[in-house]
């Protein structure tokens, strides 16, 4: 596929982190930016990626980052106009955000990740250590550097894409009850259109059907993407978005006790809580409610407040439903008390068929249920750009959207991904993402919920009721 180059950029380049998401997402950066090879550079923990490097003439160094040496390693690298791409995990996005905002250089990363061990560090708070809490210690960057350099935390897929499709989603919904209608222009705006339509759930739905060979093994993790990253957020608390239609406090559910307050976590595991979901091919569906930064910032993002009171916000949270050898390698970590299995596989080229379908599920409207968002095969994305699955595609769109948005848009300061110009990031990404679809349903999660039950089960607490349930 021949691109289009977006933006010269002038500045130096350099990944941190070189796993299944940098090598999907370079092809795309170098097609579309207009960058020399010479200025771009990988700083990376292990060998993985060298020979795609090698493939593009990129520079490819291994020196692991550590709270110690981070600062030494990326001081000579980056400087004033250049641009940090972090797609590793177990690196301190906030401590990365705080250097680059010191020095002047641009930021994007794909997840907000602690250093090694921080989601599951049991002398920090659960509520600290959880994605609200480090989203909010990236917003307070932002209270030291109010004019600084655009950083973009969370701009992949999910976290990333899956905010401008709720914009999408909310506007097709507009239009098709009411005619034409005013894409909304500010942040209140937004929130308003999203109570006037009465969206009261947003799902990020997301079915993955791939399949590879051989499959997983005894005793071995696989996944489509970072199988450490995986292991790392499912394991961290459960987190929603907790909307103001909501009457049922979960049983285990905890507020926070700082910051924006648009979210919850209950005390177990993210992957080990199950909601029912709805994507167009699969239809209704059971999703791990695992912990991500869209499930926060949509929620804040569409909160309306009237005189300081919250009037109105929606519920938002993940639904995944990996592919079926993760949606194994799961059952048995939990088996094994969340403690990772040694052998780990992130699936790639022994892909063999399958799809990834991602996007936002709206309830609660006059439409009933409205998906929109993506669905690309493993063939497809193998077609459109080397070194891909579907997964990482889709992901890797989202990067080079949220890139190209930066370098065109350079001192915007500390953003969410719900903060930028939706409109922009997707016809940047949408060739990337195979079929970009809407599609309405009469579905809803109270659909079947009179199913029968173990008579111990609290019925009035719907978040153990849904838990017990068995599809
Ligand atoms: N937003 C999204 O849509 C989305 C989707 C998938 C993955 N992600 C995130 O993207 C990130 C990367 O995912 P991936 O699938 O490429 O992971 P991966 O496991 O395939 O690769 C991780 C990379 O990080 C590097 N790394 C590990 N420790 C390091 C250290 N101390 N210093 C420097 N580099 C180090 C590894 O060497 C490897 O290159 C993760 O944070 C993941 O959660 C986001």
């Amino acid at each position: 596929m021949e691109g289009k180059k977006h933006v010269t950029f002038g500045g130096r380049l350099v990944f941190v982190g070189f796993g299944s998401v940098g090598q999907g997402s370079l092809p795309l950066l170098l097609r579309h930016i207009d960058i020399p090879v010479e200025r771009i550079s990988i700083v990376t923990g292990d060998e993985r990626g060298r020979a795609e490097a090698a493939h593009y003439g990129i520079k490819f160094e291994v020196r692991p980052l550590t709270p110690g040496n981070y600062r030494a390693i990326l001081d000579p690298l980056i400087g004033k106009g250049d641009f940090l791409l972090n797609l590793s995990v177990d690196v301190s996005s906030v401590a990365l955000i705080e250097l680059c905002c010191e020095k002047g250089a641009m930021y994007l990363d794909t997840c907000i990740e602690p250093w090694l061990g921080g989601y599951t560090d049991q002398s920090v708070t659960p509520s600290h250590r959880s994605n609200y809490g480090l989203r909010e210690a990236v917003r307070a960057i932002r209270e030291k550097h109010p004019s600084g350099p655009t950083v973009i935390p969370t701009h992949g897929a999910n976290p990333g894409l899956i905010s401008h499709w709720v914009k999408q989603a909310l506007v097709n919904i507009a239009r098709d009850l009411d005619g034409e209608v005013k894409t909304p222009e500010t942040r209140d705006a937004w929130a308003q259109l999203a109570m006037k339509l009465g969206v009261r759930t947003i799902h990020c739905a997301e079915r993955d059907t791939q399949v590879a060979d051989p499959r997983k093994r005894r005793f071995e993790f696989v996944n489509t993407w970072s199988v450490d990253g995986f292991i790392g957020e499912g394991s961290q608390p459960c987190e929603l978005g907790w909307g103001s239609h909501e009457k049922h406090f979960p049983a285990d559910g905890r507020n926070h006790e700082f910051g924006c307050r648009a979210a919850i976590y209950l005390t177990r595991p993210g992957a080990s809580v199950k909601v029912r979901s709805w994507t167009p091919s699969e239809g209704q569906y059971h999703g791990l409610l695992i912990t991500h930064a869209e499930a926060i910032s949509i929620s804040d993002y569409f909160t309306v407040r009237e005189d300081g009171r919250v009037a109105y916000r929606p519920t938002c949270h993940y639904a995944y439903h990996p592919c079926d050898d993760t949606v194994l390698s799961v059952h048995e970590l939990a088996g094994k008390g969340w403690i990772g299995q040694e052998q780990r596989r992130v699936l790639m080229d022994e892909i063999y068929d399958g799809s990834d379908e991602l996007g936002a599920l709206l309830m609660g409207h006059a439409r009933g249920a409205y998906w929109f968002g993506s669905r690309i095969s493993v063939h497809e994305a193998r077609k459109l750009a080397p070194f891909n699955n579907a997964t990482s595609i889709q992901v890797a769109a989202g990067v080079l959207g949220g890139v190209v948005w930066a370098m065109e848009n350079p001192r915007a300061g500390i953003l969410d991904p719900d903060d930028i110009d939706f409109e922009r990031v997707l016809e940047i990404a949408n060739p990337y993402l195979g079929h970009v679809v809407g599609e309405y349903s009469d579905w809803s999660p109270l659909i079947g919920r009179n199913h029968p039950f173990p008579e111990d089960v609290d019925t009035s607490d719907p978040w153990q009721f849904k838990n017990f349930r068995v599809a």
